[in-house]
Order: C-alpha cells, then structure tokens, then sequence
C-alpha cells in the first residue's frame, strides 16, 4: 500500500505546536512563532520526501528557515511542494485566545499555487454540501440562499463566517440583510474554511478578504474535504495594482480549488496550539503534553483525527528538540 504522507507530516505539526503552545498569552508573536518554525523544520527533516517549500516564511533573506524554495524533507521519496504556517493565527497565540494552530499543506511537484508576494485574496468557500452553487461574482444574498437551499435550511439558520475586519463593513451589512448568522473571527481563516467541510460544520460559508497564502492552504484542505472555494485577487494599493499587472494577472480572474491546488495527492497536516472549534488546543502536564490534530489526504479521502500523548523524556531521547 502507497505510503500516506500525512502520517509523517503531522509529526511537524505536532512538534509546532508542542513547543510554540509555551508561548500561549506571553505576548511576544515573533517568539511563538520562531519556536514553532525551528520544531517544523527540524521534524519535516525525517519525512521521506523531495520538498521544496512554495508557501513558508517568507524570502531567503528575511527568514532563516522555511523560506520559500528550501528544500525539506529526507530528500528521497517523492518530489512535493509544501505550504507551511507554523502558527496560523500568530495573535491568537501570543493573546493566548482560541483557534491557533499549526498546519502543513502538500501536493505533487507544481500543484499549488505560487503567489509570488501577493497578500490578499477575496475568499469563498464551502464544504462539500454546497459545492458548485457558490458564485464569488454574484452578490452576497445569492450566494446565501443558494447554499440554504442546497443545505435545506431556512436562511436564518446559515452561518457565515467572517474576519472582523473594517474592510468587511459593507460584507457584514450585507450578510445582516438576508437574515444568515454572521460568525466574526479576529483571526485564522484557514480554520474558519476548513469548518465549512467538515461534519457538523459550525459554519456553512466563509466570506472575506483574507490572506493569499492561507488561501491556498485552506484550498488544499478543501480539496481533501471535497469542499469549493473561489478566490479573487485583492490589491490594497496602487503599488500591488502595479505588482499584479507586472505578474499578468487579472483582478477579475476566478481563482477555483483546481487553479490553487493542481495535484490529485494532495495532504493536509493540522495540530491545535490554542484550544478551537475545529481543534482542540495543546495541554500540558507534568513531564509531557497531549495534542490534537488533524490528518487528511485527498486520493484516499481520508480524515484522521488523532490524539496523541508526548512525554518529554522519551522525545528527547529520539530527537535533538529541547523539549522538556
Ligand atoms: P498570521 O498567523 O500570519 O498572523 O495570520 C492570521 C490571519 O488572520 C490569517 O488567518 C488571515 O488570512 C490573515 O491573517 C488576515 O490578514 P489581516 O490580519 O492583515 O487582515
């Protein structure tokens, strides 16, 4: 049987979070984050697998590690490219409020989109339910109506799922109009689309204009889910106007779950730092921590939740990480 991937990659996003959840609520972002990076980095090492990073940290010269084109992996296997956020929802964490998480994103050689420095998309997306109604081109009731009919429910009782935003304002208004429940985030709209798909969703639709790179994560998880998403690129300026014409891109171009993510093997790795909706946070207790993630894989379609205990003394005894 072909080797699931998945398995190895929610070792990283197990790591991430186990040594960025110390950071929960001491305020300090940057700090989280980098300890989250280091252990992702260090544990995507031992995955049998040609990676080069296509969504990281950033250039070369700015990030030390997972920068994007740094080759991860055992560098035997098959060639992949990878979308990592170590901590999706740096805030959150540093804030110690709900919802961070750390995730891996991975398909096939040219699967996943690369947005060359582009910040911000308008977002669409939801689960499997309510694929093929959406249309980010029409307006906010359409889409609304749409997925409650599909869903079988009464208007009122459509959640959508939105980043608490000042450029929301008029989204907001508009979603408040048809009568749907609005959920607000202050962050993490990776998680907020991933909720649209999975059982029980706490939310039907995700709205909004979030960040390019989570849109692709979130696609890639979508595309595992057999969710939809459509995406539009969002310049804020005149300068990113500029960027996105030198790049012959169109504003108006629908970007679909197929453009975002090309592959057909496409995985998806997702552990929780702070406790959420879609999962539960890291706990610690003395001599160790309890994790919860996430593994999907979209040829098998497979979903794996799983629990897992980490004591400090044996993890250090196979790793280099100071856990403990
Ligand atoms: P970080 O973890 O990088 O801080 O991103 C959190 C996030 O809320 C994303 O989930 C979202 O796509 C993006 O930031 C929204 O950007 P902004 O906060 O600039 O509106």
């Amino acid at each position: 049987m072909e080797r699931n991937l998945g398995m190895d990659l929610v070792r990283a996003t197990e790591a991430a979070a186990l040594r960025s959840g110390r950071w929960m609520g001491r305020g300090d972002k940057i700090r989280a984050d980098q300890a989250a990076v280091d252990a992702m980095r260090y544990a995507l090492d031992s995955v049998p697998m040609d990676g080069v990073v296509v969504i990281g940290e950033g250039e070369k010269d700015e990030a030390p590690m997972l920068y994007v084109g740094e080759r991860v992996g055992a560098g035997e296997g098959p060639e992949m490219d990878v979308a990592v956020d170590p901590v999706e929802g740096t805030t959150l964490l540093a804030e110690g409020m709900p919802g961070a998480i750390a995730v891996i994103a991975m398909a096939e050689r040219g699967a996943l989109y690369n947005w060359q420095g582009i910040a911000y998309m308008d977002k669409l997306a939801v689960g499997e339910r309510a694929k093929g109604v959406i249309d980010i081109n029409a307006p906010v009731a359409y889409n609304v109506r749409a997925v409650a009919r599909t869903l079988g429910k009464q208007i009122e009782d459509v959640t959508v799922v939105v980043l608490d935003r000042p450029r929301h304002k008029d989204l907001i208004k508009e979603i408040r109009e048809t009568g749907a429940r609005i959920k607000l985030i202050l962050h993490g709209d990776v998680s907020a689309g991933i909720m649209t798909a999975i059982e029980n969703p706490p939310a039907d639709i995700l709205m909004g204009i979030g960040g390019a790179p989570e849109a692709v994560i979130t696609a890639a998880a979508l595309k595992c889910l057999g969710g939809e998403m459509q995406c539009k690129v969002w310049p804020r300026n005149d300068e990113e106007r500029a960027q996105i014409e030198a790049l012959q891109l169109d504003v108006n171009k629908i970007f679909t779950t197929r453009d975002l993510v090309k592959g057909e093997n496409v995985y998806i790795a997702a552990t929780g730092i702070t406790a959420g909706e879609f999962l539960r946070g890291t706990e610690y207790f003395g001599g160790g921590a309890r994790t919860h993630s996430v593994v999907m894989r979209s040829r098998s379609g497979t979903v794996r939740y799983i629990d897992a205990t980490h004591r400090w003394d044996k993890l250090m005894r196979i790793s280099n990480m100071p856990y403990g």
